[in-house]
Protein backbone atom coordinates (compact mmCIF):
# COMPACT_ATOMS: atom_id res chain seq x y z
CA UNK A 1 0.00 0.00 0.00
CA UNK A 2 1.26 3.48 -1.37
CA UNK A 3 1.06 6.63 1.62
CA UNK A 4 -1.87 7.79 -1.28
CA UNK A 5 -3.72 4.85 -0.29
CA UNK A 6 -4.28 5.89 3.48
CA UNK A 7 -5.04 9.36 2.84
CA UNK A 8 -8.71 9.92 4.27
CA UNK A 9 -10.19 11.16 1.76
CA UNK A 10 -9.08 7.81 -0.36
CA UNK A 11 -12.33 6.14 1.23
CA UNK A 12 -12.15 5.84 4.88
CA UNK A 13 -14.02 9.36 5.16
CA UNK A 14 -16.04 9.45 1.68
CA UNK A 15 -16.20 7.23 -0.97
CA UNK A 16 -14.82 7.32 -4.35
CA UNK A 17 -17.63 8.52 -6.73
CA UNK A 18 -18.34 7.01 -10.24
CA UNK A 19 -19.44 10.14 -12.40
CA UNK A 20 -19.72 13.80 -11.43
CA UNK A 21 -17.19 16.66 -10.06
CA UNK A 22 -15.09 16.28 -7.19
CA UNK A 23 -14.01 19.99 -5.68
CA UNK A 24 -11.41 19.51 -3.68
CA UNK A 25 -8.14 21.99 -1.84
CA UNK A 26 -11.18 24.13 -0.63
CA UNK A 27 -10.39 26.21 1.53
CA UNK A 28 -11.35 24.25 5.53
CA UNK A 29 -14.49 25.64 6.38
CA UNK A 30 -15.93 26.75 2.90
CA UNK A 31 -17.87 23.87 1.74
CA UNK A 32 -21.17 25.33 2.81
CA UNK A 33 -20.58 28.21 1.18
CA UNK A 34 -19.63 26.59 -2.17
CA UNK A 35 -22.75 24.42 -1.82
CA UNK A 36 -25.01 27.60 -1.46
CA UNK A 37 -23.11 29.47 -4.46
CA UNK A 38 -24.19 26.32 -6.41
CA UNK A 39 -27.55 26.50 -5.39
CA UNK A 40 -27.68 23.37 -3.81
CA UNK A 41 -29.81 23.03 -1.07
CA UNK A 42 -31.45 20.14 1.15
CA UNK A 43 -34.44 19.95 -1.55
CA UNK A 44 -32.07 19.86 -4.31
CA UNK A 45 -31.16 16.11 -5.80
CA UNK A 46 -28.05 15.84 -6.40
CA UNK A 47 -25.93 13.27 -4.23
CA UNK A 48 -23.69 14.88 -2.82
CA UNK A 49 -20.71 14.29 -0.35
CA UNK A 50 -19.14 16.95 2.12
CA UNK A 51 -16.09 16.62 4.40
CA UNK A 52 -14.75 19.06 6.13
CA UNK A 53 -11.35 19.94 7.76
CA UNK A 54 -10.01 17.00 6.22
CA UNK A 55 -5.90 17.10 6.49
CA UNK A 56 -4.51 17.60 3.33
CA UNK A 57 -1.25 15.76 2.62
CA UNK A 58 -0.21 18.23 0.28
CA UNK A 59 -0.55 21.00 2.59
CA UNK A 60 -0.77 19.76 5.81
CA UNK A 61 -3.54 22.05 6.84
CA UNK A 62 -6.64 20.90 6.85
CA UNK A 63 -9.10 21.58 3.75
CA UNK A 64 -13.12 20.92 2.54
CA UNK A 65 -14.24 18.83 -0.04
CA UNK A 66 -17.32 18.47 -2.37
CA UNK A 67 -18.32 15.44 -4.76
CA UNK A 68 -21.48 15.88 -6.59
CA UNK A 69 -22.60 13.12 -8.64
CA UNK A 70 -23.45 13.51 -12.02
CA UNK A 71 -22.79 17.30 -12.56
CA UNK A 72 -20.25 19.20 -14.05
CA UNK A 73 -20.17 23.27 -13.34
CA UNK A 74 -20.50 25.73 -15.67
CA UNK A 75 -17.64 28.60 -16.02
CA UNK A 76 -19.44 30.81 -14.22
CA UNK A 77 -19.67 28.63 -11.10
CA UNK A 78 -15.90 28.06 -11.08
CA UNK A 79 -15.32 31.50 -11.51
CA UNK A 80 -17.41 31.80 -8.40
CA UNK A 81 -15.49 29.14 -6.25
CA UNK A 82 -12.53 30.79 -7.34
CA UNK A 83 -13.74 33.53 -5.30
CA UNK A 84 -14.50 31.90 -2.33
CA UNK A 85 -11.14 29.30 -2.78
CA UNK A 86 -8.81 30.40 -4.62
CA UNK A 87 -6.55 26.92 -4.36
CA UNK A 88 -9.46 24.93 -5.02
CA UNK A 89 -9.35 21.81 -7.64
CA UNK A 90 -12.23 20.80 -10.00
CA UNK A 91 -12.03 17.11 -10.62
CA UNK A 92 -14.05 15.63 -13.38
CA UNK A 93 -14.92 11.68 -13.05
CA UNK A 94 -15.61 9.49 -15.77
CA UNK A 95 -16.22 6.11 -15.15
CA UNK A 96 -14.19 6.34 -11.21
CA UNK A 97 -11.09 7.83 -13.11
CA UNK A 98 -10.36 11.62 -12.77
CA UNK A 99 -10.51 12.73 -16.33
CA UNK A 100 -9.89 16.30 -15.83
CA UNK A 101 -8.23 18.00 -13.11
CA UNK A 102 -8.28 21.92 -13.37
CA UNK A 103 -7.21 24.62 -10.85
CA UNK A 104 -9.64 27.83 -10.37
CA UNK A 105 -8.53 31.17 -11.13
CA UNK A 106 -9.90 34.24 -10.73
CA UNK A 107 -10.44 36.12 -14.16
CA UNK A 108 -9.66 39.73 -15.23
CA UNK A 109 -13.11 40.35 -15.69
CA UNK A 110 -16.30 38.88 -13.81
CA UNK A 111 -19.90 38.64 -15.65
CA UNK A 112 -22.84 37.86 -14.22
CA UNK A 113 -21.21 36.86 -10.87
CA UNK A 114 -21.32 39.35 -8.61
CA UNK A 115 -24.12 42.05 -7.77
CA UNK A 116 -22.85 45.69 -7.50
CA UNK A 117 -23.49 47.08 -3.84
CA UNK A 118 -24.63 50.43 -5.48
CA UNK A 119 -28.32 50.22 -5.73
CA UNK A 120 -28.11 53.57 -8.00
CA UNK A 121 -25.91 51.17 -10.44
CA UNK A 122 -27.62 50.01 -13.95
CA UNK A 123 -27.00 46.54 -13.24
CA UNK A 124 -29.63 46.90 -10.25
CA UNK A 125 -32.40 48.65 -12.53
CA UNK A 126 -34.98 46.81 -14.50
CA UNK A 127 -32.52 46.80 -17.56
CA UNK A 128 -31.46 43.81 -18.63
CA UNK A 129 -27.83 44.30 -18.00
CA UNK A 130 -25.42 42.03 -16.33
CA UNK A 131 -23.03 43.03 -13.67
CA UNK A 132 -19.69 43.41 -14.92
CA UNK A 133 -16.49 43.99 -12.73
CA UNK A 134 -12.73 44.23 -13.44
CA UNK A 135 -10.60 42.17 -10.97
CA UNK A 136 -7.66 44.44 -9.37
CA UNK A 137 -5.82 42.96 -6.98
CA UNK A 138 -8.29 41.14 -5.09
CA UNK A 139 -10.51 44.14 -5.58
CA UNK A 140 -13.37 44.34 -7.62
CA UNK A 141 -14.64 47.54 -9.71
CA UNK A 142 -17.59 47.99 -11.37
CA UNK A 143 -17.12 48.61 -15.28
CA UNK A 144 -20.92 50.79 -14.99
CA UNK A 145 -21.07 52.74 -11.61
CA UNK A 146 -16.87 52.41 -10.37
CA UNK A 147 -18.05 51.19 -7.30
CA UNK A 148 -15.57 48.88 -5.54
CA UNK A 149 -15.97 46.18 -3.71
CA UNK A 150 -12.60 45.50 -1.33
CA UNK A 151 -13.74 42.76 1.54
CA UNK A 152 -16.72 40.24 1.92
CA UNK A 153 -16.60 39.50 -1.72
CA UNK A 154 -19.09 36.49 -0.69
CA UNK A 155 -21.92 38.28 0.03
CA UNK A 156 -22.22 39.80 -3.06
CA UNK A 157 -21.99 36.08 -5.37
CA UNK A 158 -25.31 35.98 -7.50
N1 LIG B 1 -11.95 11.19 -6.35
C1 LIG B 1 -13.22 10.70 -6.11
N2 LIG B 1 -13.73 9.67 -6.86
C2 LIG B 1 -12.99 9.13 -7.84
C3 LIG B 1 -11.67 9.61 -8.10
C4 LIG B 1 -11.18 10.66 -7.32
O1 LIG B 1 -13.93 11.20 -5.23
N3 LIG B 1 -13.51 8.11 -8.53
C5 LIG B 1 -11.46 12.33 -5.56
C6 LIG B 1 -10.24 12.03 -4.71
O2 LIG B 1 -10.64 11.50 -3.45
C7 LIG B 1 -9.62 13.40 -4.58
C8 LIG B 1 -9.98 14.09 -5.90
O3 LIG B 1 -11.06 13.34 -6.45
O4 LIG B 1 -10.24 14.13 -3.52
C9 LIG B 1 -8.84 14.09 -6.88
O5 LIG B 1 -8.41 12.77 -7.10
P1 LIG B 1 -6.90 12.43 -7.42
O6 LIG B 1 -6.43 13.32 -8.52
O7 LIG B 1 -6.77 10.97 -7.60
O8 LIG B 1 -6.21 12.82 -6.02
P2 LIG B 1 -4.86 13.59 -5.76
O9 LIG B 1 -3.80 13.07 -6.65
O10 LIG B 1 -4.64 13.57 -4.29
O11 LIG B 1 -5.27 15.06 -6.20
P3 LIG B 1 -4.45 16.41 -5.95
O12 LIG B 1 -3.07 16.20 -6.47
O13 LIG B 1 -5.24 17.42 -6.74
O14 LIG B 1 -4.50 16.67 -4.47
ZN1 LIG C 1 -22.14 49.19 -10.26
Amino acid sequence: MTQKDHKPENGLLISPIQNGTVIDHIKAGEALTVLRILGITGSTEESLSIATNVKSNLTLRPKDIVKISDRELSKEEVNKIALISPNATINIIRNYRVVEKVGVEIPDILTGVVKCPNPGCITNSNEPIESKFEVVDETLHCLYCDNIISSDIVDYII
